[in-house]
């Protein structure tokens, strides 16, 4: 008897198991991992995998240290967001991490404009929400170049020997930082002044400026100085994409979407046929890549305290797409019928 309900409870965990297999993120035959990060489509690695080139994954090295690089902007990518996160269920635009090195002013070390990037007619700008632009320097103006006639920057004075650390992390002092950005910003490059404006006619003081965008969370988490940015190699930076009209295959993606159960999509500018970009993800009570067959899966609300409002775990019950709290109450009355 008890080996019996030993067996019945494995096969039951069995059941269990394979019913939560994850559901697919990448399309069937390809692969959906690179290192530790997953390669979600629209992205893809290796060809009929990805949506089009823009959105080419070429994985370099292998196990858990290869590295991913979207080879169409040429940046090495970190994390790659497909839609929201359903625990907070606040909308989040699909986005990319990637690494991009420092602009540096002419009288560095390292000068040069390796961080200059330019992704014009690409399906990728720099979010302007999760981005902050730093720049280092002493009697600095730092301006985002080229958009004229807007202008986003910031500037900072001179202290001396006054370290830039977290308690006065870019006071204003040697370093100053603005989380305004431009929106739809695809070409980054920086022009260094000083404030002193006889600094710059007396090509002054020739001192070494530098500047960068940088996703803002990684900042505070990594609570690095960003007066040392100097000596990291790359930093990283979100960059939020949609999938547009004048993507490859994008129409017959359009199509597979308007057909889908358990998927919900903004189209801009939605028409019969015509739409301008589309950006989707897996309708409330379910979660996955809304963009591949089979993709959303339901969620288990019971499961998470801040998806239920049910008042008890115990009369929680999952159904498709969502849960009703009547668990215990349903059970009682099986209870019952089975008496009776
Ligand atoms: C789009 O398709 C055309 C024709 O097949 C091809 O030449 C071009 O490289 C593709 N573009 C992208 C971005 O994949
Ligand atoms: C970015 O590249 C495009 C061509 O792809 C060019 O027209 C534009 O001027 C460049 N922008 C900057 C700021 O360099
Ligand atoms: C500007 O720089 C010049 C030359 O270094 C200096 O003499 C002057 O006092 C500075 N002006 C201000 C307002 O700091
Ligand atoms: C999605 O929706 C359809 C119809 O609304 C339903 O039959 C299906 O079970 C749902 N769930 C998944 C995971 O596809």
């Amino acid at each position: 008897m008890a080996v019996q309900l030993v067996v019945q409870a494995f096969m039951l965990l069995l059941a269990c198991e394979l019913a939560e297999a994850a559901p697919p993120i990448a399309k069937p035959n390809c692969k959906s991992r690179c290192g530790n990060l997953q390669i979600p489509y629209p992205f893809g690695i290796g060809p009929d995998c990805y949506l089009d080139k823009w959105f080419e994954i070429v994985c370099k090295g292998t196990g858990g240290s290869a590295q991913a690089f979207l080879t169409s902007i040429d940046k090495e990518v970190r994390q790659i967001i497909i839609s929201n996160n359903p625990s907070t269920n606040r909308f989040i635009e699909p986005t990319v991490q990637v690494l991009v090195p420092t602009i540096y002013s002419e009288y560095c070390k390292y000068a040069g404009n390796h961080g200059t990037v330019n992704i014009t007619r690409s399906p990728f700008h720099f979010s302007p929400y999760h981005n902050t632009f730093i720049s280092v320097g002493c009697d600095n103006s730092a301006k985002i170049a080229n958009i004229f006639p807007q202008i986003f920057g910031c500037e900072s004075d001179c202290k001396k020997d006054m370290k830039v650390d977290k308690e006065v992390k870019c006071s204003g002092f040697n370093c100053c930082e603005t989380t305004n950005i431009p929106s739809n910003l695809q070409a980054f490059d920086v022009e260094f002044r000083s404030r002193n404006k006889s600094n710059d006619e007396e090509g002054g003081k020739k001192s070494c400026k530098y500047a960068f965008l940088a996703d803002k969370e990684w900042l505070e988490k990594s609570k690095r100085d960003p007066s040392s940015v100097q000596y990291w190699e790359y930093v990283p930076v979100v960059l939020e994409w949609a999938i547009f009209r004048w993507n490859n295959n994008s129409h017959e993606l359009f199509h597979f979407l308007k057909g889908r159960h358990n998927v919900s999509c903004s189209f801009s500018e939605e028409n019969k046929d015509y739409f301008y970009s589309i950006s989707c993800h897996c309708a409330t009570g379910y979660k996955g890549n809304p963009y591949v067959d089979g993709g959303c899966e339901d969620i288990n609300e019971c499961e998470d305290d801040l998806l239920n409002y049910c008042k008890s775990k115990l009369d929680c019950e999952n159904t498709e797409g969502g849960y009703n709290c009547d668990k215990r109450k349903s059970k009682l009355k099986m209870v019952i019928v089975g008496i009776l």
